[in-house]
């Protein structure tokens, strides 16, 4: 049984203070749904006090970055064990950083290998541009990101591992893929993929997140398709109620999927 996962990704968005007011509010609703994997990624400074509220609880902390150096002269940037010692899982290779900050898929390679080893899970975002989803390159762009992109994976790391495919078109424009196209895309290009690196069984208990303009009225029908496993959430995970009213989404899923197993 598939058991979704919804991480809310903050982006540069939220002061310390904010930060720890919206996690404040989104604890006592979420006790309820231990069905649902569910995480935040607030920016860099707010990290340590979120993951402090977060301690023993069923939210677990997450960073949008990290460098791949374990120390040394890198000004302003973060290392693994940096991470690791505050967070639970980190995000790499988000079309935000491609766009404005270089990234490209060999430096999400060596986010990623770092990652794995300083412990941490990994969500690695994938997804076309516009122009690329209109010329028909949707396949051809998401298997590149994916084989470099995990490129000297083995199928043990792949168990820390969640992909996030975004159409970059669908994020923050509140166009989202349809729930159809967007679960061809994980069934047909990424799963198949994952199932060529790291064997079926592995690759059909990864989870695969779509993310682009999740709201509470359309989640649950995205996470009712078979390969999509949970959703990356940007602009809907800033405050508590339309943040938690996708989690109860994706629990009745959850149930409605156990019931029909029945
Ligand atoms: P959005 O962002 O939900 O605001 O479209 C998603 C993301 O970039 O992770």
């Amino acid at each position: 049984m598939r058991k979704i996962f919804v991480a809310g990704n903050w982006k540069m968005n939220k002061t310390i203070a904010e930060a720890v007011d919206l996690v404040s509010k989104m604890l006592p609703e979420l006790e309820n749904f231990d069905d649902v994997d569910v995480a935040v990624a607030p920016s860099y400074l707010a990290v340590p006090a979120v993951a402090e509220l977060c301690k023993g609880k069923a939210l677990k902390v997450g960073a949008q970055n990290l460098f791949w150096e374990e120390s040394g002269a890198y000004t302003g940037e973060v290392a693994p064990q940096m991470v690791a010692e505050v967070c639970d899982f980190v995000i790499v290779g988000h079309s935000e950083r491609r766009t404005y900050f270089g990234e490209t898929d060999e430096t999400v390679n060596k986010r990623l290998k770092a990652a794995l080893a300083a412990g941490l899970d990994v969500i690695v975002c994938v997804g076309e541009t516009l122009e690329e989803n209109e010329a028909g390159q949707t396949e051809a762009v998401v298997t590149r990101q994916i084989s470099k992109g995990l490129a000297g994976i083995t199928e043990d790391q792949a168990a820390h591992i969640t992909i996030a495919y975004e159409p970059i078109w669908a994020i923050g424009t509140g166009r989202t893929a349809t729930p159809e196209d967007a679960n061809n895309v994980h069934k047909n290009v990424i799963r198949p993929l994952l199932k060529q690196q790291f064997g079926d069984q592995r690759a059909n208990a990864m989870r695969i997140q779509y993310g682009g303009s999740i709201k509470p009225n359309n989640a649950a029908e995205l996470f009712a398709m078979s390969d999509i496993d949970g959703g990356l959430v940007g602009g809907a995970s800033l405050t508590a109620d339309s943040f938690v009213s996708i989690i109860k989404g994706a629990s009745l899923v959850t149930i409605v999927e156990e019931t029909s197993k029945e």
